[in-house]
């Protein structure tokens, strides 16, 4: 017993005691495939390294109808396919991925781009049938040489899986150290709807107006990571990440129509709100400093990647991810604060680093965890199950909670 184990058994006293673990695994990889058009096209992909089986990370994943999406960031060569999707009704545990909305979206030209989608890390299905995609626009950053294209959020209709829209981010409103993963859709009117694209590199957030069809930038310090809270411990690797704003979750919205984002950079242990009242006009943000407000701390050791509001329930859900954890807190609750935060599962084998929380139409949690600070700083090890897909209905996942 080390002390990064004690310190985890402290914490997981802290968030809460009971080990009523609700949650079900869906699907299951030890590596991922595809669903190429033939097993000689897979071949081919495989013999040119257009397929890097151990490159392909799984790092997104949302739910519409029945289809469970999955991106995989062009951090490394040989992918094959950015944007991906597993129908539902397959029950096998490690169905192949499907391109989304086809392969020819994902071929690369000859500049090396691909046609549509260039490397997204998280996507968001809106009420209205609409598939949002950030596109971050970077190839190869973990490689020696990385490609940058220009990103973007491109816009599928989820009826007929064809592009609705293209947004292409203005020059000025990018940064030379700009990283998009991150975007939360406020969907409340279908026409008048806003996408909230968080920039963890140059800490800012881009707004985007579907009606104006334009967007832009809004910063704020509560946006920049915590130099004291840049330290992260996964399964004995240890590393400095210094990313900004990282979680977003988007409340329902208010009898004025606005709604409520809360926030928070992954280097921080703090929580974070604003009405996107002040998003949504950038004379506004910048008069209104105030406007931005501190929820509480998580403790020590709590830094938290992604967040998802659940709107019915007004329930935010994050990801722990030094503890192996995902946690939940009713934004109703008054104070943020340790004791008021519930812990909806936690396991150091299953849950090493949970990427991506959603919660569907249907009133189901959904996390994918996937071991990337292993993948990223040591070796996966491909005889073990490396990447899952958890569900559970969101009653059942927080009923052995506080809340
Ligand atoms: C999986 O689905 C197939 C057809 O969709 C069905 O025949 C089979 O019984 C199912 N298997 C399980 C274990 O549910
Ligand atoms: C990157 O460069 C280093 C040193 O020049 C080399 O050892 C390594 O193999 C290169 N990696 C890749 C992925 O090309
Ligand atoms: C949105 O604006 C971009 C330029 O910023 C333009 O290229 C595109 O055609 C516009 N799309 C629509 C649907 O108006
Ligand atoms: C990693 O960090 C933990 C505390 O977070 C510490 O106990 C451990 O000694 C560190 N390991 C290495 C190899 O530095
Ligand atoms: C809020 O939006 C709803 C639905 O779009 C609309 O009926 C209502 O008038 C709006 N309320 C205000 C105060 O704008
Ligand atoms: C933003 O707010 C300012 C100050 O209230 C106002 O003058 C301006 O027209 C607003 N801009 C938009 C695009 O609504």
């Amino acid at each position: 017993m080390g002390g990064t184990r004690t310190l985890a058994f402290l914490l997981q006293l802290v968030y809460l005691t009971s080990c009523m673990d609700q949650l079900h695994i869906i699907y299951e990889w030890k590596q991922l495939d595809f669903q190429f058009p033939s097993p000689e096209a897979r071949q081919q992909a495989l013999d040119t390294k257009a397929f890097v089986p151990e490159n392909n990370l799984p790092m997104g994943l949302e739910v519409y109808g029945d289809r469970l999406f999955v991106t995989i960031p062009r951090w490394k060569n040989g992918i094959p396919s950015s944007l991906n999707y597993v129908n539902l009704k397959d029950n096998t545990t490690s169905p192949k991925l499907i391109p989304y909305p086809n392969w020819a979206a994902h071929t690369t030209g000859l500049n090396g781009m691909p046609s549509e989608i260039i490397s997204p890390f998280r996507v968001r299905a809106d009420r209205c049938g609409r598939l949002w995609v950030l596109d971050n626009g970077k190839i190869g950053s973990l490689e020696n040489t990385t490609i940058i294209f220009k990103p973007s959020i491109i816009i599928y209709d989820l009826k007929t899986d064809t592009l609705i829209r293209k947004y292409v981010f203005p020059d000025d409103q990018v940064k030379q150290n700009s990283g998009f993963a991150n975007i939360a859709v406020e969907d409340s009117d279908c026409t008048k709807t806003y996408a909230y694209a968080g920039d963890l590199g140059k800490p800012g957030i881009i707004v985007y107006s579907f009606d104006k069809n334009e967007s832009w930038r809004i910063m704020h310090h509560y946006f920049h990571p915590d130099p004291l809270a840049c330290d992260f411990s996964v399964k004995g690797h240890n590393f400095t990440w210094t990313d900004g704003i990282f979680g977003m979750g988007i409340s329902a919205p208010n009898a004025d129509n606005y709604s409520t984002l809360y926030f928070h950079p992954m280097a921080s242990y703090n929580e974070f709100a604003v009405s996107t009242e002040y998003l949504r006009n950038q004379s506004i943000a910048d008069d209104n400093f105030e406007a931005f407000k501190v929820l509480g701390s998580r403790g020590p050791n709590a830094q938290s990647s992604v967040s998802f509001l659940d709107p019915k329930t007004g329930v935010l859900f994050y990801a722990l991810v030094n503890l192996n954890a995902v946690a939940c807190w009713r934004t109703t609750n008054k104070e943020y604060i340790m004791k008021n935060q519930g812990r909806i599962y936690m396991n150091e084998v299953t849950m090493i680093y949970p990427a991506d929380i959603k919660v569907d139409y249907e009133d189901n949690l959904w996390i994918l965890s996937n071991r990337m600070p292993i993948w990223r700083y040591g070796k996966l090890d491909l005889n073990e199950v490396n990447f899952r897909v958890f569900s559970a209905p969101v009653v059942d996942a927080i009923s052995h909670t506080a809340l």
